[in-house]
């Protein structure tokens, strides 16, 4: 909300760790292609320090959070407001402050669907999820809410029976014999690729076909073992990184009122990537 003469409306990501973060330098290079007086800025908040953090988000009028591990779950009884979706996949990556009332808000979920939906039409497509943990939340509700056939894959089947009862997706176990080849997408929501399991991949050679789309969730490293498999195997690959600027893109606009400047976003974080 841009608005003349108005003083700057601050926004913040919270988190632990958050020096890593780059929401901010992608906030903030949207704020400035739309010339509007808009700032984030990085708070690390331990997981015992939220509820004051909250309060201070209050006091101060911080306009929006981006809210990172380990808060998006926590976060939620401590807000005024939920939006159905982020009530319903049960975390919160986005809180917008108006009128002194903090309202709670997922795009994750939709930084999984933006991009698939670039490359394939999701209703009736088998889908495989890797993992049941909290990342797996917002792909699993993307892919069931678009009308694709979900299963889920996990290591431990025990930890994800929950999950799958309640959003109704078949559950099978994630081994190295797990047939893939009936599946059109695989999404990695698994921590296995990410530091200090950055030189391993959920999936072997073996599981890996040509048709498939194999969506990276980890954006740290940007190529990831299993990015590096999928494309020898001729896979088409979406990265951690797709997903990050779609659900920063929408979290943008939730707290600005206006359309996100998406190719302003992609630039600021891109270009060391491709080098
Ligand atoms: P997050 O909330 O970030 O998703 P998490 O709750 O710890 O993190 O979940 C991590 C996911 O990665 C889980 O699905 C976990 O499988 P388990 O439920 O069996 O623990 C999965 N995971 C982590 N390390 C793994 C490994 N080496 N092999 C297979 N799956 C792994």
């Amino acid at each position: 909300m841009k608005l003349a003469g108005s003083s700057h409306s601050v926004c913040l990501i919270i988190g632990d760790p958050v020096a890593h973060s780059l929401s901010p330098r992608m906030h903030n290079a949207g704020y400035r292609a739309l010339d509007i007086n808009f700032f984030m800025g990085a708070a690390r908040i331990p997981a015992d320090g939220l509820s004051e953090a909250i309060a201070g988000v209050k006091a101060l009028g911080i306009r929006g959070l981006a809210c990172t591990m380990p808060h998006k779950v926590a976060i939620c009884p401590l807000l005024d407001d939920l939006d159905p979706v982020a009530e319903t996949i049960g975390a919160v990556n986005t809180v917008v402050q108006e009128d002194g009332r903090l309202r709670g808000f997922n795009t994750d979920w939709i930084g999984i669907l933006r991009p698939l939906e670039s490359l394939v039409s999701l209703r009736g497509t088998k889908v495989a999820i890797l993992g049941a943990g909290g990342a797996a939340l917002a792909a699993i509700y993307a892919c069931v809410s678009a009308g694709a056939v979900v299963s889920i894959f996990n290591r431990t089947l025990a930890k994800a029976a929950g999950t799958a009862n309640r959003f109704g997706t078949e559950l099978l176990p994630l081994s190295e014999s797990s047939d893939l080849s009936p599946y059109r997408v695989i999404i990695n929501t698994t921590s296995v690729g990410m530091s200090p399991q950055e030189n391993l991949s959920p999936l072997t050679k073996q599981q890996v076909c040509p048709h498939h789309i194999v969506f990276e969730t980890i954006y740290h490293p940007r190529e990831t073992k299993l990015l590096q498999l999928a494309s020898s195997c001729g896979a088409t690959t979406l990265r951690g990184l797709d997903m990050f600027i779609e659900q920063g893109a929408a979290q943008f606009e939730l707290h600005t009122g206006l359309r996100a400047p998406r190719e302003a976003m992609r630039n600021e974080i891109y270009p060391p990537l491709v080098t």
